[in-house]
């Protein structure tokens, strides 16, 4: 099987929060994404709850259902979301780092000595009282981060592709990212998957893509920031013909 691709729709409900208004719906969103061949919703339902609220998290899990592709709830290791994770029973919980203040999540969770029980103790929670959900943990690839992970033994690691990304787009070298993606990937051997996300475009993911060795992507603001110039045109189009239609009085 070839690499999936997870859409992340919370700029949808960006825009929606945006107006206060019940559009754009993220159930639509999420049914033209699955529609289309996407392999998994992903969404962020975050402390602040700026985009995605509680509500949509299992009105996008029906979707998903109906599709039979995965949900991937990425959440911070909050009390308060988990139990909204526990009443949806996501298919995936990608716990990621989270500060309020940021813009998006800025660099992967901290595994170091002091944070590392918190985080263990969450997973443990997750496997307790959701059994059905799998987890990754979204990180930066380095290598004693790939050691904590072993320890935490996760379905999955996503690795943070913020920096690689930036630094493709300035058009400087990658090299060291792909040799760094490659070492995690040795180090985590076969039995953990190994997922991509954050900054990726149509151009950036190339070189991941021809390195080969991730088995998902997680891709969010480009794909919706694009998605309007697909529809911008055809969608004016439309609104011109019906005042064309209607104001033929003016
Ligand atoms: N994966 C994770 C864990 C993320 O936190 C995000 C951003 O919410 C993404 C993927 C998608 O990143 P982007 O919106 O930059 O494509």
């Amino acid at each position: 099987m070839g690499a999936r691709l997870g859409v992340n729709i919370d700029h949808v409900a960006t825009l929606r929060q945006a107006r206060g208004e019940d559009y754009p719906s993220l159930v639509r969103a999420a049914h033209e994404v699955l529609e289309a061949g996407a392999h998994q919703i992903t969404i962020h339902l975050r402390e602040d709850r700026r985009h995605i609220q509680d509500y949509d998290v299992a009105a996008i899990k029906l979707v998903c259902e109906r599709y039979g592709r995965p949900l991937n709830l990425e959440m911070g290791a909050n009390e308060e979301i988990f139990q909204v994770a526990v009443a949806a029973k996501p298919d995936w919980i990608c716990l990621v780092p989270e500060k309020r203040e940021e813009r998006t999540t800025e660099g992967g969770l901290d595994l170091g000595e002091k944070a590392f029980g918190r985080i263990k103790d969450f997973c443990e929670k997750i496997k307790l009282e959701i059994p059905s959900t799998k987890i990754s943990l979204f990180v930066e690839a380095d290598s004693l981060t790939m050691e904590q992970c072993l320890k935490l033994q996760p379905d999955a690691v996503e690795i943070h592709t913020g920096e690689y990304a930036r630094t493709f787009n300035r058009g400087e070298p990658i090299t060291k990212y792909i040799e760094l993606y490659n070492q995690a990937r040795s180090l985590l051997g076969s039995g953990i998957g190994f997922h991509a996300g954050h900054g990726l475009d149509d151009k950036n993911i190339i070189p991941l893509l021809e390195f080969g060795k991730f088995h998902e992507y997680n891709v969010g603001h480009w794909l919706i920031c694009e998605s309007l110039f697909g529809g911008l045109s055809q969608t004016v189009d439309k609104y011109l013909a019906l005042i064309q239609k209607y104001g033929e009085k003016a």
